[in-house]
């Protein structure tokens, strides 16, 4: 999900909740946390969710 939203030019996935600043898709490997998403009403990692057709997609913070 973070590779097709990146290569969609989607940056910024969520916002810091303490400073508001936007953060987006960092390791891509499931360590940093900073993709997180909401996925089909989930709050999962972006980068270890493989994407398909129709899933709810929702970024805190963010507009969808
Ligand atoms: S980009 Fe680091 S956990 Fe997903």
């Amino acid at each position: 999900m973070a590779s097709l939203l990146l290569a969609n030019g989607v940056r910024a996935l969520r916002r810091s909740p303490r400073a508001g600043t936007p953060r987006g898709a960092f390791c891509l490997m499931g360590v940093c946390q900073e993709c997180v998403l909401t996925i089909d009403g989930v709050v999962r990692q972006a980068c270890l969710v493989a994407a398909r057709d129709g899933m709810a997609v929702s970024r805190p913070g963010l507009a969808a």
